[in-house]
């Protein structure tokens, strides 16, 4: 479907006192020179203000978040939670058309949004105060057929159903969202037709739950001394792993041993070998540090951290070789593995040599937040 903007729009947008400074607040969450990031928030606080996103509105958010208008208004045209028309002034119905809604009866809920409603999608009633559409999959599938109005989600639809909530809506009244049959959430409406362990309280927790809390080592590293993983179908001779060596037939058990042998000490796992830093500097040269988010995966948090070690300029990283790698991997604390994962050796090396990456030509665009 197009989405463009209304032709008809208003001379100008400006949030309400309480609202800017709400606004106000969501962009101090953001670092200096991230505060692009809060431009969701933004725009989702302006619909609320007025029902339906104007262009007005988009620019202004656009300017408060110092973006090109274009930038905004490709978020703003992207996501469908975002109406660039108006809408009722009571509700705008977003019926869940995808696989498990339309089986479950999504074209008959459609047919009462016509009949009540407008007949085609994003017409208002004559009345003003409802408008629908049709969406995609809205990830409440198990609760099918459902639609979204407003904030909520009115679940386990029926006809009848969904025009009493119309009519309860267009009376003044909230109707309760949730499941609309009966259901706390999405379990099966019948009672529990698996792990009724959890139900019968043979296990404390649920299935997964269970299984972490059995096996101690949901937080623990896999570094060869963890308990090995269970594969109960190798010895069934199952073809789940098509990889695995294939068990013809059980080993019969080794007869045991007249004397009781003194089990062998237990081998300890072989250390690590120690990583050592690489090359640094004390200070930046002379010609000032590089600006090293240019390379892609190196954002101001870590671009401080690399400098805090000692790393300013594209060359030094250029020279790291598979040690200085493993080292920087286990080095820059709450990003690890991220040297390696986006080459950052790879990507300096061209740096160095004056050379672009794709990346590095957004960020001097300033395309890059
Ligand atoms: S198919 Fe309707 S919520 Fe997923």
């Amino acid at each position: 479907m197009l989405r463009r903007l209304y032709h008809e729009q208003p001379e100008s947008f400006a949030f309400t006192k309480a609202n800017q400074a709400w606004a106000d607040a969501q962009i101090s969450k953001y670092p200096e020179g991230r505060e692009a990031s809060a431009i969701i928030p933004l725009l989702w606080r302006a619909q609320e203000q007025e029902g339906w996103l104007s262009r007005p509105a988009i620019e202004c958010v656009a300017d408060m978040l110092g973006l090109a208008h274009i930038r905004a208004l490709e978020v703003a045209s992207f996501y469908f939670m975002f109406q660039l028309q108006p809408v009722g002034s009571v509700a705008h119905i977003q019926v869940c058309g995808t696989t498990s809604c339309m089986i479950c009866g999504a074209e008959d809920l459609i047919g009462v949004c016509r009949e009540k409603i407008a007949p085609n999608a994003h017409e208002l009633s004559s009345d003003g105060k409802f408008s629908w559409e049709e969406v995609e999959c809205l990830g409440a599938c198990a609760n099918a057929p459902m639609a979204q109005i407003g904030k909520d989600y009115y679940e386990d639809l029926t006809t009848a159903r969904l025009a009493e909530i119309i009519d309860e809506m267009a009376a003044g009244k909230l109707p309760v969202p949730g499941p609309q049959n009966g259901r706390y959430a999405a379990e099966p409406l019948s009672g529990l037709t698996s792990l009724k362990e959890y139900d019968t309280g043979k296990t404390k927790y649920n299935a997964s739950a269970q299984r972490a809390v059995d096996q101690g080592d949901s937080i623990k590293r896999i570094d060869g001394t963890e308990v090995p993983l269970l594969a109960p179908w190798r010895d069934k001779g199952a073809n789940h792993n098509p990889g695995a060596p294939a068990v013809t037939a059980r080993a019969k058990p080794a007869a045991k041993p007249a004397v009781k042998a003194k089990p062998a000490a237990k081998a300890k796992p072989a250390a690590k070998p120690a990583l050592k830093k690489p090359k640094a500097l004390k200070s930046p040269r002379k010609s000032g540090a590089d600006d090293l988010k240019q390379i892609k995966g190196v954002g101001p948090k870590l671009e401080k951290m690399l400098n805090d070690m000692g790393f300013y300029h594209f060359d030094q990283i250029a020279k790291w070789n598979a040690g200085d790698i493993a080292w920087a991997d286990e080095n820059l604390v709450g990003f690890k593995g991220r040297v390696s994962r986006d080459d950052w050796a790879g990507q300096a090396k061209l740096l160095a040599e004056g050379r672009e990456t794709e990346f590095s030509a957004r960020v001097k665009k300033g395309d890059v937040y």
